[in-house]
């Protein structure tokens, strides 16, 4: 096992709160150590991360949540697909919270894959054509990982080659056609970037000349960064590993159509680094949760749909709005049965609970611990809508406490007796080990259980 090394991964559909927990976890090792790697493994502009930095708000979608922790080096690895528009619109918003600098060190694995404007064209017009992804980002992640397995990726060192016009011209001149095929002009379709929504493409003359600008920005970041991450990882290092989206949204372990395409388990990891780092080398591998309910964005459709008042009180309390899209997230009871599937697949040792104080004293907690699957009781998630349209949620309803009586607490005393309760059913019901609870949007509303 290797020391002071840590992976945070989504427990469940992603907007668990994960860029917070990687946010304290690197605050707290920087105290102690001169150096500190947060290596993002997944994903791409999809994901969208909170942080608050010098009390400003900010949130990043492709930068590591550490990138704004003086003294760290923030690594975007090679399992990751990166828009370079958006890249350069985020290092200035990170450079604006840093008074003109990057508070942390930015490196680029060369071999990451681009998505690029063209990707996002072609997912929107697919999306017409009401094939799997119509819930998605609209950030172009699925063409981008396709182009991988269809061994045409463009990627990051193509763009900051010699010849990288040649290349750039003959991507641009096949997703032409693809897009022309589905009967769509390239040039004419809308797309979303970070910094304005409904831009169009342009023409090949245009595509090349925006990237021309951004690829003089992002080159000063890119480096070899196998090298970097393995020198650090022979020597001790504190590494913090951050995932984006989360197990439920796994092509692996989530359900058709409605999840993403990279690997936001820790297994991505491994991939991501070229082997360098196997996840069973991590000493705590945590899965982060919704305290008392689980949300997601999308058109997913799963057991413990909520469907009372709680609902609007819930989005209104903890702002349940997507923080990439702006739209309503559904809300869920805490499945039991698909958080332990994701749980045991993914490998995780131990579990934050974000939102403890999103609870309310006169509304008993609604937990699903199993489901009856025609007239049988099943303990068991499958990674089929076919299944889960079939099952019935069984609950079972666990004394609450008020929010506000928790909001704030950095001490578990402190905890209404109930709250701590919960948190110890939680854990053991999920089979880890509790690692931290926060318990309101405050940077110091946390509780350490074993740090
Ligand atoms: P994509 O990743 O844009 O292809 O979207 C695929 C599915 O994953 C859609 O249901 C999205 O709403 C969902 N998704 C992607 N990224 C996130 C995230 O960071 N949080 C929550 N849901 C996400």
């Amino acid at each position: 096992m290797r020391e002071n090394s840590y992976a945070i991964q989504g427990g469940s559909f992603g907007d668990e709160g994960k860029g917070r927990v990687v946010d304290e976890l690197c605050s707290r090792l920087i105290k102690n150590h001169d150096e500190l790697i947060v290596y993002r493994w997944n994903g791409g502009a999809n994901a969208g991360h909170t942080v608050i930095f010098d009390n400003k708000k900010i949130v990043l979608h492709q930068i590591p949540s550490g990138a704004t922790i003086k003294g760290a080096t923030a690594v975007l690895g090679k399992g990751m697909v990166l828009n370079p528009r958006d890249l350069v619109t985020e290092l200035k918003l990170v450079k604006e919270v840093g008074n003109g600098e990057l508070p942390a060190q930015i490196i680029i694995d060369e071999m990451a894959v681009l998505t690029l404007d063209t990707h996002r064209v072609f997912e929107s017009v697919l999306k017409d054509w009401e094939s799997g992804g119509a819930g998605s980002t609209g950030r172009g992640i699925a063409p981008a990982y396709s182009d991988v397995l269809l061994r045409h990726p463009i990627r990051i060192r193509d763009l900051t080659s010699r010849d990288w016009k040649e290349k750039l011209s003959k991507h641009y001149d096949l997703y032409k056609a693809l897009v022309k095929g589905m009967g769509q002009d390239i040039n004419k379709r809308e797309i979303k970037r970070l910094e304005a929504e409904n831009e169009t493409l342009g023409s090949k003359k245009d595509f090349i000349d925006n990237l021309e600008k951004d690829r003089k920005t992002i080159n000063e970041y890119v480096n070899d960064a196998i090298e970097i991450v393995k020198n650090h990882w022979e020597k001790d290092t504190p590494f913090v590993f951050e995932g984006a989206q989360g197990v439920g949204l796994d092509p692996r372990w989530g359900v058709y159509p409605d999840v993403t395409t990279s690997h936001p388990t820790f297994d991505g990891i491994k991939h991501s680094t070229s082997g360098v780092v196997d996840p069973k080398d991590i000493k705590i591998k945590a899965a982060v949760y919704k305290a008392t309910y689980m949300s997601s964005v999308g058109t997913r459709d799963l057991p413990t749909k909520m469907d009372d008042e709680l609902v609007e009180k819930i989005r209104k309390d903890a702002h349940e709005y997507g923080a990439t899209t702006g739209r309503p997230r559904d809300i869920y009871h805490v499945d039991i049965p698909a958080l332990k599937y994701f749980a045991d697949v993914s490998g995780a040792t131990h579990m934050v609970l974000t939102h403890l104080d999103i609870a309310y004293p006169d509304k008993p907690i609604k937990i699903c611990t199993s489901y009856k699957n025609k007239g049988k009781k099943e303990f068991y998630y499958r990674p089929d809508q076919e299944y889960l349209n079939n099952v019935k949620p069984r609950y079972k309803k666990l004394d609450s406490w008020d929010g506000r009586e928790v909001k704030g607490a950095t001490k578990i005393q402190n905890l209404p007796k109930e709250a701590t309760q919960y948190i110890y059913y939680m854990a053991y019901s999920l089979g880890l080990m509790p690692l931290m609870v926060t318990t309101g949007p405050e940077r110091s509303a946390f509780i350490d259980l074993g740090l």
